[in-house]
Formats: structure tokens, C-alpha cells, sequence
């Protein structure tokens, strides 16, 4: 098989929650994070650096990483990556005060203009000016901290299919942003289906231009499960271009609050459960991981689990 290394990068206590209008508190975070850990999950997207007035839930960020960094201590061995977003220099300087539970950034860009004015408030240019910026920063940080492994950069680019705001997105626009975030450094370049219209036709078309100008183990995929076709899109990432790192969301939690009526990730799962069908091994204890799903469903009010496999499993 061309890609028996599947990574899965679990989005669920930051995409997942971030638009959750009920503030969850920071233990119940915590639980949701340590019940992933236990199913195996390995790549945690923990938490967002952004302006707690545009993104409430995230506000707390700090007291998560600055508790995973206790674990870490007492724990040196653990094998568990914690990603938070960061979306400019001020973000940064709040996250590096927690390093400890800190392996990697995500700075956020978008392949529409018109998102990442409504995102993070400002142009595409003027977004890959803050980020070298910040890149720039954390060098030095990584370069006066060289007791401790380099914290990394993770590249998103939203809207790769259609934006909220203007429609259809050309491939080659995408991978034009995608060559900027490459040329910033980034290691790893995430491709955001923000919305999730996304079908395996599109993101054929999307993928051709991408892997163009970035190869394949250096992608990740990134879809909502808006319009039921994520399973598909990620088959074809997979299979067609040996793409094998895959962002999901326990319970299929999230939305983005700046697309209105985007659902969840594709549920991790569901990914989890057709991969593992396919022969590719995860690392990932399914009862374990949907025992997490419907924690996490129940502090939210109880709600429904946005997982097909879950539910199968519990005989909903
Ligand atoms: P801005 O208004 O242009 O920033 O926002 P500003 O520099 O003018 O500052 C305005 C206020 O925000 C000031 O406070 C700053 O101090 C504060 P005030 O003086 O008004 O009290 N501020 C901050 N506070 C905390 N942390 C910070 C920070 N920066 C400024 N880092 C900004 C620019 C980027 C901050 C804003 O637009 C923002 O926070 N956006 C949030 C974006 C976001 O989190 N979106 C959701 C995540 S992206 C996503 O979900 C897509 C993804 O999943 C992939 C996909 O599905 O496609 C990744
Ligand atoms: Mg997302």
C-alpha cells in the first residue's frame, strides 16, 4: 500500500469546541484530552491563541497547554504532539509562555480573500507578512531553547474548495498559498474543506495543482463533513495521491465561525473505523475512542453524536 503511515491529527478540543456557544470548562477540556489520549490518539490540536472576543471558547488556551505541560513533566515519555493555532505575534508571545505543552504552531491562512478578511482580518498578503513575522520569532526562540525539540509550524489554508463568501476556489489559487506557507517554512500544510462541499471530483481537481508544488507527505487533509462526502474526498487523497495525514474531530464536533452553517470534521471514528477496514493500521482503540465521543456529547447537553460508526457501536 503507498501510505502504511497514517497520521491522524485530532482537531476535536479546538475545531471541534470553537464554536460551541456554551463555555466548557477547562477540566471537562482536559478529560475530553486525556480520554483521546487514552484511545491511542497521538496528534492533539489543543487550543487557539486568537482574540478571546472573536473565538470565546478558546480563551482559556493557556490554562490547557500550561496543564499538558505539567503532564509532560511528570511524564517525559509521552508521545503525545499538542498543536494550538496562532494567528499572529501577540498569539505567539501568549503561547511560547507555555512551551511546555506546546509542539507545534498553526498559523491559518486562507486560499479566498474574502475569508481571510472575515477570519483574521486581513488580506492574504498581509497574512503571510504577520506570519514570517511569527516564524521569524520562533526561530529565535527554538534557537535560545535548544535544550528542548524545536517547535514546529503547521500551515492551514481554509477555503480550498468553495468559500462561504465568494464561491468556488480555483486549484491553482490554493496552491499558490499553499507555495507561500511552504516558502514560510512550514513542514506540514493542511487543507482545509472549510465548508465541506467538497466532492471527490473537486478535490481531485484541487489535489492535482497541490502536489504540484508540495509533495504528497508533507499534506495533510482537512474536511468538514458538511455535505456527507469527507469519507469519499479522503479515500481519493489517499488512494490517488498518498496523502496519509488526516485531520478529524472525535463525535464529528465543529464548525468554523466564520462559515456559517459548516459542520463538524469528519468524525474521527469513522476514519479511524474505515481505515483500519482497509488494512492501515491507526494505533487507535475504537470502544476507546467513542466512549471519548460520547463524553464529550454529553457535557455538550447531550448532544447527537455526529459519528455514523458511534452510533452503530452503541446501538443508536
Ligand atoms: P484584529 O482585530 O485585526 O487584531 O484581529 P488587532 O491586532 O487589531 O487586535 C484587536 C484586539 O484583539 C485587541 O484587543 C488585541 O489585543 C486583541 P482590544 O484592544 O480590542 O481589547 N488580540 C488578541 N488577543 C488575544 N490573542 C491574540 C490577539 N491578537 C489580537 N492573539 C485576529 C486579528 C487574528 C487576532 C482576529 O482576527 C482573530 O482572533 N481571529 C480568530 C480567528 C479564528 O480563531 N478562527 C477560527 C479558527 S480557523 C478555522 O477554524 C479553520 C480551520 O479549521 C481550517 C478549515 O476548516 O478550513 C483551521
Ligand atoms: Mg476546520
Amino acid at each position: 500500500y503507498p501510505c502504511s503511515d497514517i497520521k491522524i491529527v485530532e482537531v476535536g478540543p479546538r475545531d471541534g469546541l470553537q464554536n460551541e456557544t456554551l463555555l466548557i470548562p477547562v477540566e471537562q477540556k482536559l478529560q475530553l484530552i486525556h480520554r483521546l489520549q487514552k484511545a491511542g490518539i497521538e496528534n492533539l490540536e489543543v487550543g487557539a491563541f486568537v482574540s478571546p472576543k472573536w473565538v470565546p471558547q478558546m480563551a482559556d488556551s493557556d490554562k490547557i497547554v500550561q496543564q499538558l505541560g505539567k503532564e509532560r513533566r511528570l511524564d517525559p515519555g509521552t508521545k503525545s504532539k499538542y498543536t494550538v493555532l496562532v494567528p499572529n505575534q501577540r498569539g505567539l508571545e501568549s503561547a511560547l509562555e507555555h512551551h511546555q505543552g506546546i509542539d507545534e504552531i498553526a498559523i491559518i491562512a486562507a486560499a479566498s480573500e474574502s475569508f481571510s478578511q472575515r477570519n483574521i482580518n486581513s488580506t492574504i498578503q498581509e497574512s503571510m507578512e504577520r506570519f514570517k513575522d511569527v516564524i521569524q520569532h520562533l526561530k529565535d526562540f527554538n534557537d535560545a531553547n535548544d535544550t528542548r525539540s524545536p517547535v514546529r509550524v503547521r500551515g492551514y489554508v481554509s477555503t480550498v474548495i468553495a468559500c462561504p463568501y465568494q464561491g468556488s476556489i480555483a486549484p491553482t489559487q490554493v496552491a499558490k498559498v499553499v507555495e507561500l506557507l511552504r516558502d514560510l517554512g512550514c513542514y506540514e500544510i493542511s487543507l482545509g474543506d472549510t465548508t465541506g462541499v467538497g466532492t471527490p471530483g473537486t478535490v481531485k481537481n484541487m489535489l492535482q495543482e497541490v502536489v504540484n508544488v508540495v509533495p504528497a507527505d508533507q499534506l495533510a487533509m482537512h474536511f468538514h463533513d458538511t455535505y456527507g462526502q469527507s469519507l469519499a474526498n479522503i479515500l481519493v487523497g489517499l488512494e490517488q495521491f498518498g496523502i496519509h495525514t488526516i485531520d478529524s474531530s472525535v463525535a464529528g464536533l465543529g464548525g468554523c465561525p466564520y462559515a456559517e452553517g459548516a459542520s463538524g470534521n469528519v468524525a474521527t471514528e469513522d476514519v479511524v473505523y474505515m481505515l483500519e477496514g482497509m488494512g492501515l493500521s491507526t494505533g487507535i482503540n475504537l470502544p476507546t475512542l467513542v466512549e471519548a465521543g460520547e463524553y464529550i456529547c454529553q457535557v455538550l447537553n447531550n448532544r447527537r453524536n455526529g459519528s455514523k460508526v458511534a452510533l452503530a457501536y452503541k446501538g443508536k
